[in-house]
C-alpha cells in the first residue's frame, strides 16, 4: 500500500437485500464513515462520495469500464459499455445519428406524443386506481425503445420482456439457471427479430438507431456488435425513463406545492426531470475495475479491484447539495451523475428528456384531473443497481381522452 493512504475498511454490515429495500440510510452512513469500503457481499468496493464517483467515471485509463468476467457479457455479449477507448469510441460514433438532439427533436418528439396519447387513453381505460407503473410507464416508454431503435417485427411487450429478463441476466450473481434460461431465450429472439430488420432496413432509410447503423458510409459494425450493443440499448434505455416517469410522478403528488409550481410554469418540466434523477438515479450503480494500483478520496485501491461507483449515493451527497433528500425543482440540479460523465455518458439523454419532460408528464398532469396518489393502496419501490417505484397506484377525478380516441 502507498504510504500516507488510508485503507478502506471492511463493511460488511451492509447486505444486498438492505440495499434493495432502501439504500439511502446505508449509503449515508457508508458517506459519513468510509465513502470507499469494501463490501463482501457486493464483491465490490463501494464509491458513495460525489467526488470518488466523479473521478473514478471521467479516468478510463485507471478505472475500465472492460470487467473481467461481468455477467452482463454474459446476458447481452461484449456491447460497447463495457469496452474502453478507442474501441468504445468507434461504436459510440455509430450509434449516435438517431438520438442527437437534433434528431429528437425533429423527428422523435411528435412519435412521443402519438404514443403519449394512445397509452394514456389505455391507463385511463384501467380506471382510477390502476398502476401507474405497468398502466401507462412502462408500455409508453417501451413503444418509444421499439420505434427509436427500428424494430418493425416487435410489440412493446416483447421490448418489456426482452429488457427485464436481460437486465436479470446482467445482476445474476446467484447464478440460477432459470434466470439465465430466460436471459437466454430473450437474446436469441433479439438475434432473429435482428436478422430480419437488418433486411428490412436495407433500401429504406429512416431515422430509426438501425437504419443509420445500418447505411451508414464510413463504418460497418460487425454482427456481433451490433447484437450486443442492440441487447444493451433495450436494457438500459426502458426501465429509466420509465422510473423517471414514475419517480416525478410520485414526487409531484407528494408537494403540493412543488406540483404548483410546474403546473404555474410548464418550462419547469425540465427541472423536474433533472431534479428526479438526482433525486433517484435510475442507474443506482455503475461498476469498474481498477488497471493499476490507485486512490480514491484518499484510499489506496489494488490493481484489478471490482468498485460499484454508486450514482444514488452520490447525487444526495451533503457536500453538494443541502438537504439532499428533499425533491426540490429550484435547487438546480444539473450537477447530477444520473447520466455519468465520462466517456461513457448516456447516449439516450435528449431521448429521454423528451419524452419524460416534453410529453409524458405534461400529458398525463393536463388529461387526468384530480390526479393523486391512491390513498387505499401504497406505491412500493426496490432496487439500488436500478431503482425506481414498482407500483404506484394513482387516483383521479375526470379523464380527458386523446382526439385520437
Ligand atoms: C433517464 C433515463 C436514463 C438514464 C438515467 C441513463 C443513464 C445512463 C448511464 C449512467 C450510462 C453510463 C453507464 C456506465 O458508465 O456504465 C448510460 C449509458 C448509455 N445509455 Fe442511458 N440512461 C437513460 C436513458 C437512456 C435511453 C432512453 C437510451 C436509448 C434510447 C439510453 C442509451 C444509452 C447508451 C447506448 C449508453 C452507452 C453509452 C456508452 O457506452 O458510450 N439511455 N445511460
Amino acid at each position: 500500500m502507498t504510504a500516507g493512504l488510508l485503507e478502506a475498511p471492511t463493511a460488511d454490515w451492509v447486505h444486498l437485500a438492505d440495499l434493495y429495500q432502501n439504500p439511502f440510510p446505508i449509503f449515508e452512513r457508508l458517506r459519513s464513515e468510509s465513502p470507499v469500503a469494501w463490501v463482501p457481499e457486493a464483491g465490490r468496493y463501494l464509491i458513495t462520495s460525489y467526488s470518488g464517483v466523479l473521478a473514478a467515471d471521467v479516468d478510463q485509463t485507471t478505472f475500465s469500464a472492460n470487467e473481467k468476467k461481468s455477467l452482463m457479457l454474459r446476458a447481452m455479449g461484449h456491447s460497447m459499455l463495457r469496452k474502453d477507448d478507442p474501441d468504445h469510441q468507434v461504436e459510440r460514433r455509430a450509434w449516435q445519428p438517431s438520438l442527437k438532439p437534433g434528431t429528437v427533436k425533429k423527428v422523435w418528439k411528435q412519435k412521443f406524443a402519438e404514443n403519449a396519447d394512445r397509452y394514456l387513453d389505455a391507463y385511463i381505460d384501467a380506471g382510477s386506481g390502476s398502476d401507474f407503473m405497468q398502466g401507462f410507464a412502462a408500455p409508453f416508454v417501451a413503444e418509444n425503445l421499439r420505434a427509436l431503435i427500428g424494430f418493425e417485427n416487435a410489440s412493446e411487450a416483447d421490448l418489456q420482456r426482452w429488457s427485464q429478463t436481460l437486465i436479470d441476466g446482467a445482476g445474476n450473481y446467484p447464478d440460477d439457471p432459470d434466470v439465465w434460461a430466460k436471459a437466454k431465450q430473450s437474446s436469441d429472439e433479439i438475434d432473429a427479430a435482428l436478422e430480419e430488420m437488418i433486411q428490412w432496413h436495407s433500401g429504406r432509410p429512416g431515422d430509426s438507431l438501425l437504419s443509420y447503423l445500418l447505411r451508414s458510409a464510413d463504418y460497418q459494425m460487425p454482427l456481433e456488435s451490433i447484437r450486443s450493443n442492440i441487447k444493451m440499448t433495450i436494457g438500459g434505455g426502458l426501465n429509466e425513463p420509465r422510473d423517471v416517469l414514475g419517480v416525478s410522478t410520485l414526487a409531484l403528488l407528494s408537494s403540493s406545492k412543488q406540483l404548483e409550481l410546474v403546473l404555474r410554469d410548464p418550462k419547469l418540466w425540465g427541472a423536474v426531470f433533472e431534479e428526479s434523477i438526482r433525486w433517484v438515479a435510475p442507474i443506482g450503480m455503475v461498476p469498474r475495475q481498477t488497471v493499476v494500483d490507485t486512490e480514491l478520496d484518499g484510499y489506496f485501491i489494488p490493481r484489478g479491484a471490482k468498485l460499484g461507483l454508486c450514482i444514488l449515493s452520490a447525487n444526495r451527497d451533503r457536500s453538494v447539495w443541502s438537504d439532499p433528500d428533499r425533491f426540490d425543482i429550484e435547487r438546480g440540479s444539473e450537477a447530477h451523475l444520473a447520466f455519468g460523465k465520462g466517456v461513457h455518458v448516456c447516449l439516450g439523454a435528449w431521448a429521454a428528456r423528451s419524452q419524460v419532460a416534453d410529453v409524458g408528464l405534461p400529458a398525463l398532469f393536463s388529461r387526468l384531473k384530480g390526479l393523486r396518489l391512491d390513498p387505499n393502496q401504497e406505491a412500493t419501490h426496490g432496487g439500488w443497481v436500478f431503482r425506481g417505484p414498482l407500483s404506484l397506484p394513482l387516483v383521479w377525478d375526470k379523464a380527458v381522452r386523446s382526439e385520437l380516441a
